[in-house]
């Protein structure tokens, strides 16, 4: 073939010229005209193989063509009178890689059936509305950071301590320094590098050896941290609140194909993007429940349960802060004002989709960090360079975490984590 090869998703300004497309067959229906629905990873495009404008040999060839076979084809871009989209008329044909038996047929198929086929299961319309939305939302998580003069600082996997408690780590021999722990969480890491920076995150995959098998938790997952200095709670949540309506804004204005793909509901979005977040103290947030039936009782976690009966009763995100420090981590600061409180705030999704953000003010003195340390039974020494943060210019700072996959999640309304990432991680998943 000697003409220029189009993407797919450029084919509109294409319209009524002779182009080359390359791609996989999604589906054929074949009669006197053959109609070909093929994608190229921008896009899909209907094909339409007819005896009088193909060439025999390839109206012929169109005819042997499977799911998923690997194709080449050139013909004359026009408008389809019904959808508006644009389609090809087709003059020839060529199987560049020929698929047969392919598993996934456009039938029903049971998720253990889709999970052991993962790897093809990437190549379903809904699975790539999912990752091209979480690409987006990943671009925009670092789009809005470098834009907001935050220094991009890339934490460790291999850490020798525990963040978020020793319960959920998993450990590796590291030669001769005893056990290493891949990271839980890059904080620890950034606020070091504050007192050097300023304004910091990291992006990067985090691990948490996650012994329940939820639709919230995967045993890898992908989690972006900003820390700042001289800040408090307020400013990681004024943070936070911006960070999301950036993220919507852009999903919203860059991604409705894939949006309408996945039937989303775009009104709580909206709803998002254009409202000032609700706040609830963590007390309130356990009356709240209380009187929604949960039997929750005060000075205790939310289960995921109370997250989904708490968030199925708003309308748009909510900020619950103020928890009790007893089952918050290490670092939190205390609240001055009532001990018994940690200087935290998860920001939960609407929807009944519960966590997406937690984050908070850290402890900024060097004794209670001391003492919260020895309280956890972890060991000082492994936190000196920790500490050091505490005794050298020591200043208020804040941040969060926000779980890339628990967004994509919500924002593109999935029932489980396992879709939001290519080859998710979970107790009992490691395939392939
Ligand atoms: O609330 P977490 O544990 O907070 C931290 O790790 C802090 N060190 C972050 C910080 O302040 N820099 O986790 C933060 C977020 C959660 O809100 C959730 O979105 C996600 O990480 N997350 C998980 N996502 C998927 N699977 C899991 N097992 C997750 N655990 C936490």
């Amino acid at each position: 073939m000697s003409h220029q090869f189009v993407d797919v998703c450029n084919l509109k300004k294409h319209i009524g010229e002779t182009v080359g497309v390359r791609g996989w067959v999604r589906n054929v229906r074949t009669s006197k005209i053959r109609f070909v629905e093929l994608r190229d990873g921008t896009g899909f495009l209907q094909c339409v193989i007819t005896n009088s404008d193909a060439t025999p040999e390839s109206y012929q060839l169109a005819a042997t063509l499977t799911q998923e076979c690997a194709v080449e084809l050139s013909g004359t871009i026009q408008t389809h009178p019904k959808t508006g989209q644009p389609e090809m008329l087709v003059k020839s044909l060529t199987i560049i890689g020929g698929s047969s038996d392919y598993p996934i047929t456009p039938k029903e198929h049971g998720t253990a059936f889709l999970m052991d086929n993962r790897h093809l299961w990437l190549r379903s319309k809904r699975q790539w509305a999912i990752l091209r939305i979480r690409h987006t939302i990943a671009k925009a998580i670092r789009d809005f950071f470098d834009g907001d003069g935050f220094t991009l600082i890339d934490s460790p996997i291999l850490t020798p301590s525990a963040c978020e408690g020793t319960s959920t780590l998993f450990g590796t021999p590291y030669f001769d320094e005893g056990m290493a722990f891949l990271s839980q969480s890059g904080q620890l890491y950034l606020e070091p590098a504050l007192a050097a920076f300023g304004k910091v995150y990291c992006f990067g995959p985090t691990f948490r050896a996650e012994k329940s098998k939820t639709r919230r938790h995967l045993t890898e997952f992908w989690m972006v941290e900003p820390e700042i200095s001289f800040a408090h709670l307020e400013d990681a949540i004024q943070l936070g609140e911006r960070m999301m309506k950036f993220i919507i804004q852009r999903v919203l204005e860059t991604r409705q194909e894939e949006l309408k793909i996945l039937e989303r509901d775009q009104a709580p979005l909206e709803n998002a993007l254009n409202n000032t977040y609700l706040r609830m103290t963590y007390t309130e947030s356990v009356e709240r429940l209380k009187a929604l039936g949960s039997d929750i009782e005060w000075g205790q976690d939310f289960g995921n349960d109370d997250e989904t009966i708490l968030m199925n009763s708003l309308d748009r995100p909510c900020w619950v802060h103020h928890f009790p420090k007893e089952f918050k981590a290490f670092y939190m600061e205390p609240d001055p004002d009532d001990p018994r409180l940690a200087l935290g705030a998860d920001l939960l999704a609407p929807e009944g989709y519960g966590e997406i953000i937690g984050g908070g003010e850290r402890a900024s003195s060097l004794q209670y960090l001391l003492d919260q340390i020895a309280k956890e039974g972890l060991d000082e020494k492994d936190y000196r360079w920790y500490l050091d943060v505490r005794r050298y210019g020591s200043v208020p700072h804040a941040g969060y975490g926000l779980g890339l996959e628990r967004a994509v999640a919500w924002i593109c309304k999935l029932p489980h984590v396992r879709e939001t990432g290519a080859y998710p991680r979970m107790m009992g998943t490691l395939w392939p």
